[in-house]
């Protein structure tokens, strides 16, 4: 799941196991390194995390002192359950090629049997480990053209790092459907799979593109694209600084990520509101109003919080815009063979712009001769790359798999794109300035929940001992609705499930007594009355209730004593207020029933798999 890559002066073990600590965030169950030094390779494995990874290594010291390179990954088990086995790097038999692999290898078994056939015999039950004797077997005394041979070979996708004690200070690196991305430092050279682990190194980056395949040494880096043509990439820089990507006071990074939101919504909206002419400017975009006017329908496409954020998108470009939009879980876009017409518009959410899912959605919208604009966190990502176009979400690193911080943005950001569109189209200079001088006010509404952070921590002690929740909401409170309950769901474990409120009566409500609480969205917002109904039923069948209403608002607060307050607000602003509620609500469920909130069990910060 994260690779991380050194060759320099250093001595490469605790800039692996450095490396590996940033990439913790991204979800993992056993982690290994190899380092080759004085033409010898070494290599420690362990499962569970990189502090046990750690301890081993310490167990020889000899690793610390060892300077030349080395390579380190944590793995987030695909084939293979966790071991210390299956753990990479992976060597050949004899030793001397080690390699960490992103991916998956479709056609290992073939490879495997054809291998074993050979008389090659095989440690552990991954895909990953063909490569390393395919490597062994194509080589002729050059690391770079042995791993393009084995490449050539696979089927599937990879992001690979591999190291050879019979070329000391070499790493070849390589690229397929799975990132990879090179550290240009001062006489030493890094690679990862993620810019989190390069960023105490160095701020220049090379990111591959498919089929590239590249070796480094410490003051060399040798690129070649797909036809083994030696290339030359643009170096991109880095615009975050290594503190971005560190706890600070905060006891986790949810929490952290959480508080930063008005500053960080502060930042999706800098200088994109023209109040000159009531609209927004995404320059990003790059489509001018004549093509702007041209679209006739959008289709959203993303993940997890990213898809509920698009679907919130659907509501702002319906209502706002005017225009048909439709929102796809990115896995059912691929296949389900979409519509895409000329004048569609194909917007791709993702935070880390490297989910797996999302990337094909992009592929087989630009396939299909859509316009694709994408809203990306992570600048230089692959969908942010291959769209060509879009819009960055400028939330700095999100380290807490549970997106929080991102998924705000990109609703700020989409209700930006929906003012530009509803500008273009049927809103009037004066419409527009109201709904940007809405959109300004967010950061102010945000920072007046967070102060309530100890009511909802109270409120939340009190549930953190239930199994089951619903949650409801009505309009753009459902979506927000499905992206509550997710949170508590992720990180808390408990089975959360959002529905439509008007759902309700269509099965969940035969669950409902006093061990299924409902967590209702009662904002006062068109629709708040239906939900007061909602909330009748569900108190008239003993389910708890916690109601989100909006301060000062008393409708409510007869039914429940579990009130969390948000300040008034429309109904397009209503749902970020409310998630920011709803995501400490689940933050301090989580911590009061002791768990991993950063790193929850089971979950990758960015599913770069199918
Ligand atoms: C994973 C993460 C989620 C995220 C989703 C989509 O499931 O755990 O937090 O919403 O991927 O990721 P993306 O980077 O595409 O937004």
């Amino acid at each position: 799941c994260g690779i991380i890559g050194y060759t320099g002066k250093l001595a490469a073990a605790p800039v692996l196991i450095e490396g590996l600590k940033r990439l913790e965030y991204r979800g993992y169950d056993s982690a290994g390194l190899a380092v080759v030094a004085d033409e010898h390779m070494y290599q420690v494995k362990s499962v569970g995390k990189v502090a046990q990874l750690e301890a081993v290594a310490g167990q020889q010291p000899e690793l610390k002192k060892l300077a030349g390179c080395g390579i380190a990954h944590t793995r987030w088990a695909t084939h293979g359950a966790p071991s210390t086995l299956n753990a990479h790097p992976h060597l050949d038999e004899s030793g001397r090629f080690a390699v960490v692999h992103n991916g998956i290898i479709e056609n290992y078994q073939e490879l495997r049997k054809h291998l074993e056939g050979k008389g090659v015999h095989f440690r552990s039950q991954t895909d990953s480990e063909v490569i390393p004797h395919l490597i062994a077997g194509a080589y002729e005394g050059d690391l770079l053209s042995a791993v393009a041979a084995a490449l050539k070979q696979l089927d599937g996708t990879y992001g690979i790092a591999v190291i050879s004690s019979l070329e000391p200070g070499v790493v070849v690196t390589a690229r397929k459907g799975s990132p990879i991305v090179i550290g240009l430092g001062e006489g030493e050279n890094l690679v990862a799979s993620d810019i989190a682990a390069l960023l105490p190194y160095t701020r220049q980056v090379i990111y591959l593109n498919d089929g590239d395949i590249a070796a480094i040494t410490a003051d060399k880096v040798d690129l070649r694209n797909i036809q083994n043509v030696p290339v030359e990439r643009e170096v991109a820089k880095i615009d975050w600084d290594a503190g971005q990507a560190e706890k600070g006071n905060y006891p986790h990074f949810m929490l952290k990520e959480i508080f930063e939101q008005p500053e960080t919504i502060e930042n999706a909206i800098r200088g994109r509101i023209d109040h000159e002419m009531g609209t927004a400017i995404l320059n990003g975009m790059n489509l001018s109003p004549r093509e702007l006017a041209l679209i006739n329908r959008i289709v959203i496409a993303g993940c997890g919080s990213s898809m509920h954020a698009g679907m919130l998108g659907e509501y702002y470009f319906e209502d706002i815009a005017g225009i048909s939009t439709s929102v796809e879980q990115a896995a059912e876009f691929r296949y389900r063979n979409p519509i895409i017409e000329p004048n569609t518009l194909v917007i791709p959410i993702s935070q880390s712009g490297e989910t797996a899912d999302t990337i094909a959605a992009v592929r087989e919208a630009t396939a299909k001769g859509a316009v694709v604009t994408a809203l990306c966190n992570v600048v230089g990502s692959t969908i942010a790359r291959e769209s060509g176009r879009g819009v960055y979400l400028h939330a700095g690193p999100e380290i807490s798999v549970a997106s929080t911080k991102a998924f705000s943005s990109q609703v700020v950001v989409l209700l930006l794109f929906a003012l530009l569109l509803g500008r273009n189209r049927r809103l009037s200079r004066s419409e527009g300035n109201e709904l940007a001088d809405q959109i300004e006010q967010i950061p102010e509404l945000i920072r007046s929940v967070l102060l309530q952070a100890p009511e909802i921590k109270k409120i939340a002690e009190r549930y953190a001992d239930k199994e089951d929740f619903f949650y409801i909401g009505r309009g753009c409170l459902y979506p927000t609705a499905l992206e509550g309950a997710l949170k508590l769901k992720e990180i808390s474990y408990i089975h959360a499930e959002g529905y439509h409120a008007a759902e309700l009566k269509h099965g969940p409500i035969s669950l409902l007594d006093e061990r299924h609480p409902v967590l209702a969205l009662a904002n006062d917002i068109p629709g708040k009355d239906k939900i007061i109904g909602n909330i009748q039923e569900c108190r008239a069948r003993k389910a708890p209730v916690v109601a989100v209403i909006t301060r000062g608002d008393s409708a409510v607060r007869s039914m429940t004593q579990d009130v969390i307050e948000v300040p008034p607000c429309s109904r397009f602003i209503a749902p970020l207020p409310t998630t920011v509620a709803l995501q400490l609500f689940a933050y301090y469920v989580a911590v009061a029933r002791g768990c991993e909130v950063d790193q929850p069990r089971n979950l990758a910060k960015s599913v770069t798999v199918e």
